[in-house]
């Protein structure tokens, strides 16, 4: 789902609520070692249900550059892949360059999620809280649409958990109906913030 904000230049003045990257500050967010899947996130503060957390930001790269470094990590053994398909030609790499949110790992039942935006004509990523979240919590998000390393087991730990990582989950398809819904309450949710 494609999500629209508002542009730096928009009538709605500085009451504007539909600028989740602009207006809102970055979580606290503390980095640290866990015991199967490397390093990892933990929030270093509560973070409400639909808050913004973090943008995941880094390198633009296109398909033909993708594959080239894919082939490159295969070769050097990584087991680590920090990329984030944002269409069909592009990709954000966050291996050489990028912020804390690099580090959040997998989880088949995880607490935040990933939207793409459009934003002044350019679609950005949101790592957005989908519950509330204690401070000292790990930070997780379902690498549904990161494709990437998708043979590799998961270790989420939760109880429902589809075994590798990058397997889409079985979402029942959503009618065009419900899916306006959804966005119409999104609109309105964000806009009582
Ligand atoms: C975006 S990085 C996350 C940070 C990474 N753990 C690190 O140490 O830099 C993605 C990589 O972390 C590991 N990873 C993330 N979630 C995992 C999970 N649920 N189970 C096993 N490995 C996981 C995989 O190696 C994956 O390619
Ligand atoms: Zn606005
Ligand atoms: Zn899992």
């Amino acid at each position: 789902m494609l999500l629209s904000s508002c542009s730096s230049g928009c009538k709605c003045g500085s009451s504007c609520l539909n600028k989740p990257f602009q207006n809102r500050p970055v979580k606290k967010l503390k980095l640290v070692k866990t015991e199967k899947c490397g390093s990892g996130i933990v929030a270093d503060e509560d973070i409400e249900q639909g808050e913004f957390v973090i943008e995941y930001v880094g390198e633009v790269i296109d398909d033909k550059t993708c594959e080239e470094r894919l082939w490159n990590m295969k070769h050097r053994g990584e087991t680590n892949f920090y990329l984030c398909e944002i269409n069909r030609d592009m990709v954000i790499d966050a291996t050489y360059k990028g912020n804390k949110s690099r580090y959040i790992n997998h989880s088949c039942c995880p607490n935040t999620e990933m939207q793409k935006w459009i934003i002044d004509g350019e679609t950005r990523i949101g790592i957005f809280a989908t519950r509330d979240i204690r401070k000292g919590e790990h930070l997780t998000y379902d690498y549904q649409f990161v494709q990437f390393g998708a043979d590799q087991d998961c270790h989420c730990g939760a109880d429902r958990c589809r075994r590798k990582l990058g397997v889409r989950p079985t979402k029942p398809k959503m009618s065009s109906d419900a899916a306006l819904k959804l966005v119409a309450y999104q609109v309105a949710s964000s806009s009582q913030k």
